[in-house]
């Protein structure tokens, strides 16, 4: 495959792949010289629209670590702000001789037009796009969850087959979410969502998992539960309840971690929003994963830079 769009487009074996592909690169981290030679030459460009923290710097990270050439390009601070258009950007980028490039856009489907636009030869990697798909995420979420839920060896070559998990808030909003049920439910999870009945998408019936409305009933038969950021940019006030009384019914609080089995995880995308859909002794305990998701961040989109870019040998740390 040419371009990373959505992780619905991926197969049990691709997404498989990806995974074990990122275990190798884990192991890179943790070596002296954190560096494999596999992109020298090549170049891959952050086309970033929108804000980001962990996507923008842990793709950085990842194609420095397989030596690529870096360009970061944000659209504040641009000629976007004078009207530039996404595909005379585009072209801009071709003519720097762009071998990737890793876009996150307002617009659900900007990434799918660059890549069937003609505008550009490289590969191009959603970075997440409007309310649509954000494939890195979901990638890295179910490789925290088969490092955490079936254990770094067992895990090699299998899947969440059976595990169940639960996501939480605003769903609507979340291209987090929806990439999420594509790839667990893929991967043989059991995907159950929770939300205000204003924050569940129209169609939601033909997604393939579970909706619910009480939270306290799904926590004890869950594995991991995801929280997802209450997204107020995108937010009609009407659409919303109050903070207390949306963190009252659907956030996660110490009382309600406590309903979770033992060994199950609290997961969160970041940014958090604390005191809303995740308390800080929730967000600061030992079950949450947000920050170990981040770092596993970096080894998955070494994996896919990697798997797209075509580097010729296999990684040998
Ligand atoms: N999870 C995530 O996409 O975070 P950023 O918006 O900071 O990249």
């Amino acid at each position: 495959k040419r371009h990373l769009i959505s992780a619905a487009d991926l197969s049990r074996d691709d997404a498989v792949l990806i995974l074990d592909t990122a275990e190798e690169m884990a192991r890179v981290a943790d070596r002296p010289i954190k560096k494999l030679p596999t992109l020298r030459g090549r170049t891959v460009v952050n086309l970033f629209f929108e804000d980001s923290t962990r996507t923008r710097i842990s793709f950085e990270a990842a194609a420095k670590r397989l030596s690529a050439d870096v360009i970061n390009f944000s659209a504040k601070g641009s000629s976007v702000s004078k009207g530039e258009s996404l595909k005379d950007t585009a072209l801009t980028l071709e003519a720097m001789g762009a071998d990737a490039v890793v876009i996150r856009h307002g617009a659900s489907g900007a990434p799918y037009r660059l890549a069937n636009s003609g505008w550009i030869d490289g590969a191009v990697v959603n970075a997440g796009d409007g309310t649509h798909e954000h494939p890195t995420q979901a990638l890295l979420d179910a490789f925290t969850m088969r490092r955490r839920l079936v254990g770094p060896d067992a895990g090699l070559g299998g899947d969440l087959a059976g595990r169940r998990i639960t996501v939480v808030g605003d769903v609507l909003h979340s291209r987090v979410a929806r990439s999420n049920v594509h790839l667990l439910t893929t991967l043989g999870a059991e995907v159950t969502l929770v939300a205000p009945p204003t924050l569940v998408p129209i169609g939601v019936e033909q997604w393939p998992c579970e909706v619910s409305y009480d939270l306290d009933a799904v926590l004890p038969k869950s594995d991991a539960v995801m929280m997802l950021r209450v997204q107020r940019e995108r937010m009609n006030a009407a659409f919303f309840p109050t903070e207390r009384e949306y963190a009252r019914r659907y956030g996660l609080d110490g009382d309600r971690m406590a309903r979770m089995p033992e060994h199950a995880i609290v997961m969160h995308p970041g940014p958090m929003n604390r005191g809303m859909e995740i308390t800080a002794e929730v967000a600061d305990s030992g079950r949450c994963t947000a920050v170990e998701q981040v770092a596993n961040g970096v080894s998955i989109r070494m994996a896919v830079l990697y798997l797209l870019l075509g580097g010729a040998e296999p990684a040998t740390p």
